[in-house]
């Protein structure tokens, strides 16, 4: 196997840049390498040293792009990209009017395979390597999605979102069909290649407290699958679940109940929490997907990002497409910036590559493989052109650190950034 050597400038996470100050918590060259071999990841460091050491290798010159890990979504919804940007609603009504009747239509598989396949296209060309999808409740739209993200040899995330109230006729299971549907799937495709299952209730107003429980059994049973859901994402849901739940403690509670929290659990959004459920979260070591765009676009509000990861939960960030109004991961970290802006803390640049690249991979426990450029690590790469536009080019140039060099990028930067990508070791 020959082994291929890409040259540009590198940057790499020695620890997590919300812990350490984020000069010490990278590493870059200037004029650096990432040596991969038959999809792994086998060397990262000085070009000179790496050329030296690799004759053989073929060598690719990015020149002065960035050389980063492959960026990961930690929550999206790939059935919902035709209706990504539809006007004028808040949570429950843009469900109704928007999301539900696209869904519908994923009963059809060949409709099921046009949208993932655009999907991970669309995804792929804003350097997004691997995506933790939700899908409809049709297990055509999961099979849809993992067999798209195995010919494209992504690691991907998925699983069949469970609904069995408060969602349109068409548009419900119950909770055995949910269990044995998800069962069914996780034996075709958890582990398959790149394929992880993710068990998958929506959010407790669309799931019966039976159905919650059925696959509380189901996760327990496989305690190896990610379990994602929505949580208190907007104030009206809360309150909605505390009437439909009204013997739970507080709606982190809905889950627990069911046997759904534990630390291979992702929650999306998780804005309005209360001081109990930022406790238990952080006891039990489940994570947050952070869905920036998505929580401007629909208006659900401003997510506490510093003060919960200094209550030491993982966080992700995250599109929420077609919640959120972006496939790009760059946009997503500028609206995580604003965010926290608002609310008085200004993310350094490290720490919002961190929360694209290996703290979403901490988030999925898949740190191991993806999110890093270390070796043995999969050779899922994103290559940064840190002048794609004129605006980006003019303030970029006056750079005199790296940082000031990229944060234009992060604020400006979309799908023409993106210089390259490979993912399993292969350019797209
Ligand atoms: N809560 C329950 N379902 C959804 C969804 O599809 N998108 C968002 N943003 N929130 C949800
Ligand atoms: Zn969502």
């Amino acid at each position: 196997m020959t082994r291929t050597l890409l040259l540009g400038q590198t940057l790499a996470f020695t620890a997590n840049p919300f812990n350490a100050w984020p000069d010490e918590a990278t590493r870059h060259s200037s004029r650096g390498g990432v040596l991969i071999d038959g999809g792994l990841i086998v060397d990262t460091g000085e070009a000179d040293a790496l050329r030296t050491a690799h004759p053989e290798a073929e060598i690719i010159d990015y020149g002065d792009a960035l050389i980063l890990p492959g960026f990961i979504d930690t929550h999206m919804h790939y059935p919902q990209t035709g209706i990504i940007a539809s006007w004028g609603k808040r949570l429950i009504d843009w469900l109704n009017t928007y999301t539900f009747p696209e869904e519908m239509r994923f009963s059809d598989p060949a409709y099921a395979k046009q949208i993932a396949e655009r999907t991970l296209d669309l995804t792929l060309a804003h350097g997004t390597t691997s995506l933790t999808s939700y899908c409809t409740i049709h297990p055509e739209s999961v099979e849809a999605i993992f067999s798209a993200a195995a010919d494209r040899h992504m690691r991907i995330i998925a699983g069949k979102t469970c609904m069995d109230r408060n969602a349109p006729d068409g548009l419900r299971d119950t909770a055995q069909s949910a269990y044995d549907d998800s069962k069914a799937l996780i034996a075709r495709w958890h582990g398959q290649g790149r394929a992880t299952y993710a068990i998958t209730p929506r959010f407790s107003p669309t799931s019966t407290l039976e159905q919650l429980q059925a696959l509380g059994t189901l996760w327990a049973e496989h305690p190896d699958c990610l379990m994602q859901t929505h949580l208190s994402e907007q104030t009206d849901e809360v309150a909605w679940v505390k009437d439909l739940f009204p013997d739970a403690k507080d709606y982190l509670d809905t889950y627990e109940q069911a046997g759904l929290l534990g630390p291979r659990a992702i929650y999306g959004h998780a804005i309005h929490l209360t001081e109990r459920e930022i406790a238990r979260i952080a006891e039990t070591g489940a994570a947050i997907a952070h869905c920036p765009t998505s929580n401007t676009f629909i208006g659900s509000g401003l997510f506490d990002l510093p003060g919960l990861i200094a209550r030491g939960i993982p966080v992700g960030l995250a599109t929420d497409t077609g919640g959120g109004s972006s496939f790009s991961m760059l946009r997503t970290m500028a609206a995580a910036y604003e965010i926290a802006q608002m609310r008085g803390t200004s993310l350094h640049p490290a720490q919002l590559l961190w929360l694209a690249t290996e703290g979403a991979a901490r988030t999925l426990h898949m740190q191991d493989m993806i999110g890093t450029l270390e070796p043995k690590s999969e050779a899922d790469l994103t290559i940064l052109n840190l002048a794609s536009t004129p605006p980006i080019a003019q303030r970029s140039s006056r750079a005199e650190t790296l940082w000031e060099a990229l944060f234009p990028t992060i604020m400006m930067g979309d799908d023409r950034a993106i210089r390259a990508v490979w993912v399993s070791g292969k350019p797209v």
